[in-house]
């Protein structure tokens, strides 16, 4: 049987960790979030397609293309959560199991990481957990494609 997609989507800076507020986002690189991926696809037994993008609207263009061909999402928004409508409604639009990632606990940060729309499109969120967050997130959208065929 094919395995199933699931897009791991990124936002704007995330190309920058492990040098910027290292911190508060750890030592670790996006090539590192990627390489932690890849091993929890392969346990999962599912195919990931992850990529990054500083643009709003790539990162929109992106979340559209998902519709029809991937199974499920998981989705580092960065600072695109806080502020993008037009992110909410790409995710809206897709009809398919989002999970929500930020590494750091932003609810114990600046008032204005607090809210994000992108958690009113995302079946769950992940915040806190450093980049282990992400294999979580993993495992959460496979179980949900298991449990809903
Ligand atoms: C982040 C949290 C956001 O508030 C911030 O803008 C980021 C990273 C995280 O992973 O903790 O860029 O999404």
């Amino acid at each position: 049987m094919k395995r199933p997609l699931i897009v791991v989507l990124n936002g704007p800076n995330l190309n920058m960790l492990g040098l910027r507020q290292p911190e508060i986002y750890g030592e670790a690189t996006l090539d590192d979030v990627e390489q932690l991926c890849l091993q929890a696809a392969e346990r999962l037994d599912v195919t990931i397609d992850f990529r990054q993008t500083n643009g709003e609207g790539e990162l929109v263009s992106w979340v559209q293309e998902c519709r029809g061909r991937a199974s499920g999402i998981v989705i580092n928004p960065a600072a695109y959560g806080h502020t993008s409508v037009a992110l909410l409604d790409a995710l809206l639009a897709v009809e398919l199991p989002v999970i929500e990632v930020h590494m750091s606990n932003i609810h114990r940060r600046e008032a204005f990481r607090h809210h994000t729309y992108v958690s009113q499109a995302a079946r769950g969120v992940i915040c806190g957990l450093g980049i282990r967050g992400y294999a979580h997130a993993l495992q959460a959208v496979a179980d949900m494609i298991e449990d809903e065929g």
